[in-house]
């Protein structure tokens, strides 16, 4: 029973994909007669303008890559300058050995200071020799081994944050010595940039990347300065629309709000970057973890784990093993889910909300404010019409807690905490109507 139902889960969700990638080459409009085509008076007439995808980025960079947002690990967050081959392999093996790689966190990422301070006489760049001393391409070799994805770092400018020598004026040598190596990601800074604006810097890097021939994910980092969200779409897989985060709530909470402007924007191809997780760093609660995790995967935000995954304790894993999280984050119809609702002081209870595949919606309720608090999802402001009635699923829980709600729903979230549902419209009820 229980299998049948996922085989036709599966199916489904097979069906939804090849429908997607089939009117990707048409037009950006095929986005929003998706989200109509279910043809059952299931939403409202304001859906559209909830939901915005008027500038659904599709596929723009078509190098192929990214059509749903990027998995992996990044050694920043936790790691900082503190790197090496050992602990990139001992990640790489962590990957596999913890079962994140598995639920699609392939992408091993080196950031900054992997390189030594200086060019060699030919004026490449050279991995250091202290702490990379057997080179990238054994590095990428040994990650590509195990099934997963090297990622390297460089700079749209004349050094790195760290001040390694950046790649401007180096495009073409620098993509092609990442392309000898075997690199798949390169995430591309913004540091010592020379007072050249963005839109001149991030797309000679495009052009030289796309020139080796070989397929590598251009993950853009100009920290959301010149508003990415308008022109990266042709230029890159992923654009940061902030600054760095750091490893508190107020950092985490900012940067939410700073990158749910740019909803409109993402989709199959290209996706709004609000940086990588902090989950399992030990700056935040277990519930704002987990309200992190659930924002982050709901907004379409890149799945970068930046904790010490060698060492993960039981609740972390739990928040980044959790699959039907990282499926709402990885679900074929790509539209970026949003604020849609807020309450309370400061508008601290907010409901989150965006439309996936199969006339589903996923709902996030998160608790800003001090206190324990009940926060009530309307059909309303979710979009849905109001005797719509509703399957609700619960993420956390794992289970379904109501099976046909009507006109709003509600719960009691803990301070910090989010809840995050599946809302699965039940066309049927509403035709008995
Ligand atoms: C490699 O880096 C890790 C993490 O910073 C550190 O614990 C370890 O001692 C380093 N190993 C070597 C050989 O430098
Ligand atoms: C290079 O760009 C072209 C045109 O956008 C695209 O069709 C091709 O797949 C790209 N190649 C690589 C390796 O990214
Ligand atoms: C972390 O980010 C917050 C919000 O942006 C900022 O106020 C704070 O200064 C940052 N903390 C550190 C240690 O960088
Ligand atoms: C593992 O993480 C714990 C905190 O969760 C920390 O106290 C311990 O030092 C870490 N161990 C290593 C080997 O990094």
């Amino acid at each position: 029973m229980a299998k049948q139902k996922q085989n036709n889960t599966i199916f489904v969700h097979l069906l939804i994909l090849f429908l997607s990638l089939s009117s990707l080459s048409v037009s950006a409009t095929t986005v929003v007669s998706l989200l109509q085509n279910y043809g059952k008076p299931i939403f409202r007439s304001n859906f559209h303008t909830i939901y915005d995808t008027s500038n659904y980025g599709l596929l723009q960079l078509s190098n192929g890559l990214a059509l749903t947002p990027q998995m992996g690990w990044n050694s920043w967050n936790f790691f900082a300058c503190n790197i090496n081959e050992t602990v990139i392999k001992e990640t790489a093996d962590a990957l596999i050995s913890t079962g994140l790689a598995e639920l699609g966190y392939v992408y091993v990422n080196i950031d900054d200071c992997w390189s030594s301070a200086t060019r060699n006489s030919k004026g490449d760049l050279v991995p250091d020799r202290k702490t990379f001393p057997s080179g990238i391409k054994a590095l990428a070799d040994y990650v590509h081994r195990k099934g997963l994805k090297l990622g390297i770092y460089s700079d749209a400018g004349a050094f790195t944050c760290q001040v390694r020598p950046g790649s401007i004026f180096h495009e073409t040598d620098d993509a092609d010595l990442f392309a000898s190596w075997g690199v798949d990601y390169l995430k591309y800074d913004n540091c010592f940039n020379l007072g050249i604006p963005p839109k001149k810097r991030y797309p000679p890097m495009r052009d030289a990347l796309n020139e080796t021939g070989r397929t590598i994910f251009y993950s853009i980092c100009e920290w959301g300065v010149d508003d990415p969200a308008l022109w990266a779409g042709k230029v890159g897989n992923s654009w940061r629309t902030t600054d760095d985060i750091n490893d508190t709530w107020a950092s985490m909470t900012t940067i939410a709000d700073l990158n749910d402007k740019w909803a409109a924007y993402a989709g199959p191809g290209g996706w709004n970057d609000p940086d990588m997780l902090e989950v399992g760093n030990g700056g935040m609660t277990y519930q704002e973890y987990r309200a992190h995790f659930s924002i982050w995967a709901l907004a379409k935000a890149p799945l970068l784990v930046g904790c010490d995954i060698r060492n993960m304790t039981a609740e972390t894993r739990e928040i980044l093993t959790n699959k039907e999280v990282i499926a709402i984050n990885q679900d074929s119809l790509g539209v970026q889910g949003r604020k849609v609702q807020v309450s309370g002081i400061n508008d601290c209870s907010q409901v989150w909300a965006g439309p996936l595949s199969g006339s589903r919606l996923a709902v996030a309720l998160w608790n800003r404010c001090s206190k324990v608090a009940t926060i009530t999802a309307s059909w309303e402001a979710l979009g849905l019409e109001s005797g719509i009635h509703v399957s609700v699923r619960d993420l956390w829980q794992h289970k379904v807690i109501n099976g046909d709600a009507v006109s709003s729903f509600s719960a009691q979230v803990d301070s910090h905490d989010s809840k995050l549902y599946i809302f699965t419209p039940s066309t049927a009820s509403y035709s008995l109507k």
